[in-house]
């Protein structure tokens, strides 16, 4: 299972998607590009990847949870993605146990710090950051075939963040030596697994 554990710094848990100003309010343009980029494929769906989106403005923190696995109706349009997102937002109460709001869609009050404990637990957690130690294409890549990958949206990590991960990531890598936006980084590391990747997932 392939996992991407979005940051989200400014988008509001507790309220729809404003779908006629993604991108003004909260930019959630960000984290629904992000979720197109780590679930969908041009005529499909990545059925082994999950997404995390810790909504960190919420107090406490709320973390959205999507399946490739279950997911249904997850189309590549914005709007339809956040309308998902929206059904998800708007649902109350929500406690420490995840909530679905459809299939393959949750809301749990978890904190980045919950969130990296659970998975950890699956697998290899890394940390992406442009200052990284390059991760290439071989061996150190196919090691990380059941990673969490922990980006962040439009916002830069802060330094109390960046402790929070680094206490629990096997490591820090780059992509290259320009900073991309969060769903190109998604899509550079999905090419990166799937050319180590063992054939069923082709
Ligand atoms: C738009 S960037 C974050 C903002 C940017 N760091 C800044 O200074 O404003 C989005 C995220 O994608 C990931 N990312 C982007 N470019 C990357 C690269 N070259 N190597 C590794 N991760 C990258 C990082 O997790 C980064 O925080």
């Amino acid at each position: 299972m392939r996992r991407f554990v979005i940051l989200g710094h400014t988008q509001k848990a507790d309220a729809p998607v404003p779908l006629d100003d993604p991108a003004g309010a909260g930019r959630w343009d960000v984290l629904t590009r992000s979720v197109a980029s780590a679930l969908l494929l041009s005529n499909g769906i990545r059925r082994d990847t999950e997404v995390l989106l810790v909504l960190l403005r919420s107090s406490p923190a709320r973390t959205l949870i999507v399946k490739a696995a279950e997911v249904r109706n997850l189309n590549p349009d914005d709007r339809s993605i956040q309308g998902l997102l929206t059904k998800a937002l708007t649902l109350k109460p929500v406690g420490q146990h995840p909530m679905e709001s459809s299939p393959g869609i949750w809301a749990a009050n978890w904190d980045l710090a919950h969130v990296l404990e659970r998975c950890r637990k699956e697998g290899p957690v890394v940390l992406l950051h442009e200052m990284g130690l390059l991760l290439e294409q071989g061996p150190d890549v196919k090691r990380l075939a059941d990673a969490t990958f922990v980006l962040s949206d439009h916002e830069e990590f802060s330094s109390d963040q960046l402790a929070l991960i680094r206490g629990r990531a096997g490591g820090i890598h780059s992509l290259g030596p320009l900073s991309l936006h969060t769903s190109s980084a998604i899509a550079v590391v999905h090419n990166l697994l799937d050319r180590e990747g063992a054939p069923e997932r082709r």
